[in-house]
């Protein structure tokens, strides 16, 4: 395999290409086209192709002799519990739970939310619903429960799989509660609930609504895996857009899996009986697509940590986990790393732990920041790997691709276009911007297979979010640009996402909901630079008239606003009143000249503001909160 070829084939010969790619899975029918629109002009891949993704990842490895290899690997720090499942255990669970859900009258087409800790019931209830055509929508845990109520309503589901508690460090967090919440709230009430009893919580249970897990499973049959078209749906996964309504990203079977399957192959560089593991969380992008399905399909042996980089017990945690599960390829987001940089700068932790066998680390969800690459490539005998990628794609838009042949490595860039993905900058007016000119990153449609045909039951905002700013292109809505070679530099979101410790959050939505406080007559949140979280949102609110209220008072008032509505995640603890917001003549807020007053302690000033003299009263309350970079203490630098 060679990357330039592959690249030019990819873009050039996408349906030859990808035809290439869809032999090497187990199809229970070949599809009859490659790539085909459809009656919307979406693009779709591998019509007539029939299908189960549960099959590809648990089924056919079973048959292929597979069943004794350990499929998943549980290993949970903060329960002190550790348990591997076989394929042929994963399997026989699955099928289980997949009656269950039968049982409760999920058919193909339905929703089911998952709601749930690290645990290996999370990976078993999405699987479960793949093989009986289910699509689920798995919620992250930390997520408040109006969040959940969002989706619930969004969705529709018939059915929501939760647990009584997760547990953060050594905090047990009650789920069961907020599930009850937003149940009570959303308007679109589930049918029924299957709760996982953990031990560290109990519950009340609603007679006839909830079932508890382990119940439903010792009465349930296996159930076997339904064929599927390549295009059904296998999952809706929600991620925050511009405004209070997040996104319903849907991902369909067919491309999913024939994606997936590649990018193991030509980008992770792993193999059937490799050990590989994501530390994330199946609630996110990177869990779905590197926790639970690409390594099952891939015939790898996955890990599920339910812990933390540090404090689990302590910043040793990763070290430990990949030398005593003989992982092979890491995948975390930087701010982890940041983490354990913090507790152990010297990286003193990593000389207990024998990590021979780690052949490579990646890095995703937010840049590769040069002081933590630099960390880490000081300590490791192992490339690291910066790579980019969206839940919008669910696999990677750019990386240096272990698989086929591994590029000189430019610090601050995700190194190349993966094939299938034809990279442009373009400026304003749609025209490709110079080599090294900022601009916007945007996709030549047609996307490759796995990344998103559309939002769930929203083609029209799929359509203005994301193809309508550039004709024929897909607006990635990060900015950056491409050096001589063609490498690409993300340099950040070009709308109002932020990225809190590799968490997707709006500022648009914490806006909407600081607005509603009584006393806030308009108000902007923008994300400002944080040592290690990359990201913190900051809130800058204007009082209404005749309200007297001290900053003191109204700021904690503000960030449990943001807390219950949504989560603790949001890392949302400062927030300052302020006189005015600095604008542009026609009334639009300069966010980013704030965020740049924070972190660099000054800023251009935008030749559409308004009232330059904003910018001073505004650092001048900066200054005195000691909020943003530029205004800490010096010993918090
Ligand atoms: N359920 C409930 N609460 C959660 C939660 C969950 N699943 N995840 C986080 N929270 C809470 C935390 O307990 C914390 O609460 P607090 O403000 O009351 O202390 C708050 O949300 C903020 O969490 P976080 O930003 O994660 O900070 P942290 O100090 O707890 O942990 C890191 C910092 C870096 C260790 C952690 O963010 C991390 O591991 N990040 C990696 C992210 C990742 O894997 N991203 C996926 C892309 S690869
Ligand atoms: P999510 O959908 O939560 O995975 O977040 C996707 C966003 O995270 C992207 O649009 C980028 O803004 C950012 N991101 C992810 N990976 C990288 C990376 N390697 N470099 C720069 N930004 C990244």
């Amino acid at each position: 395999m060679s990357y330039s070829s592959d690249f030019r084939q990819s873009i050039e010969k996408p349906e030859q290409f990808w035809f290439r790619q869809a032999e090497k899975i187990d199809w229970f029918k070949f599809p009859e086209k490659i790539l085909t629109q459809d009656e919307r002009g979406f693009y779709r891949w591998f019509e007539g192709g029939s299908l189960n993704t549960c099959y590809l990842a648990l089924d056919q490895h079973v048959n292929n002799g597979r069943g004794n290899q350990p499929a998943l690997i549980y290993d949970s720090p903060v329960t002190d519990q550790k348990q591997t499942f076989t394929y042929d255990q994963l399997l026989e669970q699955t099928a289980l739970f997949a009656g269950a859900l039968v049982d409760l009258g999920v058919g193909k087409g339905d929703r089911v939310i998952i709601y749930m800790p690290m645990v290996p019931e999370a990976v078993i209830a999405m699987l479960a619903c793949a093989r009986v055509g289910a699509i689920h929508s798995v919620v992250f845990g930390g997520f408040a429960s109006n969040e959940l109520a969002i989706r619930i309503d969004d969705a529709k589901p018939k059915v929501i799989v939760s647990a009584t508690c997760g547990i953060e460090f050594t905090n047990v967090i009650p789920y069961k509660p907020l599930l009850d919440a937003a149940i009570e709230s959303a308007k679109n009430k589930p049918a029924h609930t299957v709760i996982l009893k953990r031990p560290q919580a109990d519950c009340t249970m609603v007679e006839g609504r909830d079932h508890n897990w382990q119940e439903l499973l010792d009465q349930a049959s296996p159930h076997e895996c339904i064929p599927l078209q390549a295009t059904d749906p296998l999952y809706i996964l929600y991620t925050s857009g511009t405004t209070g309504k997040s996104k319903g990203i849907v991902r369909d079977n067919g491309g999913h899996a024939v994606a997936l399957n590649y990018s193991m192959e030509a980008i992770y560089d792993v193999n059937p009986g490799d050990v590989y593991w994501a530390a994330s969380d199946v609630g996110w992008i990177v869990g779905h697509s590197y926790i639970v399905y690409a390594p099952l399909i891939r015939g790898c042996t996955t890990v599920l940590f339910e812990g933390k980089p540090v404090r689990t017990p302590d910043p040793g945690a990763f070290w430990r986990v990949m030398s005593e599960h003989k992982v092979k390829s890491f995948f975390t987001a930087p701010t982890a790393f940041r983490a354990i940089k913090k507790e152990d700068p010297r990286g003193n932790y990593k000389d207990a732990y024998d990590l021979s066998l780690l052949e490579s680390v990646f890095l995703a969800g937010e840049r590769l920041d040069p002081p933590t690459y630099e960390w880490l490539t000081g300590m490791l005998a192992c490339p690291v790997i910066d790579h980019w990628w969206q839940t919008e794609t669910g696999w990677p838009i750019c990386a240096n691709m272990l698989g086929m042949e591994l590029k000189e490595i430019k610090m601050g860039s995700a190194t190349v276009p993966v094939p299938g993905f034809d990279v442009k900058v373009l400026d304003k007016n749609g025209k490709e911007t110079e080599t090294g000119d900022t601009g916007s990153i945007v996709i030549k449609l047609p996307l490759p297979p796995g990344c998103l045909p559309t939002l769930w039951d929203d083609d029209e905002r799929y359509k203005n979010s994301y193809i309508s700013d550039f004709p024929g292109f897909y607006l990635t809505g990060d900015g950056g640009y491409k050096d001589e070679d063609g490498y690409v530099f993300v340099m950040g979101r070009t709308d109002d996402v932020i990225n809190v410790a590799g968490h997707r959050l709006s500022t648009g939505e914490m806006e909407e909901l600081i607005g509603g406080h009584e006393a806030v007559a308009e108000c902007a949140v923008v994300g400002i630079e944080d040592e290690m979280k990359g990201q913190v949102p900051a809130g800058f609110v204007v009082l209404k008239d005749g309200y007297t209220i001290e900053n003191n008072v109204l700021v904690p008032e503000l960030v449990q606003i943001i807390r219950s509505n949504i989560g603790a995640i949001a890392n949302f603890k400062q927030a300052a009143i302020v006189k005015r917001l600095p604008k542009t003549r026609s009334g639009k807020i300069l966010r980013k000249t704030i965020r740049s007053l924070a972190d660099e302690g000054k800023a251009a000033i935008p030749p559409t503001i308004d009232d330059p003299a904003i910018l001073d009263e505004i650092k001048e309350t900066l200054h005195s909160l000691g909020i943003g970079k530029a205004f800490q203490p010096r010993s918090n630098k």
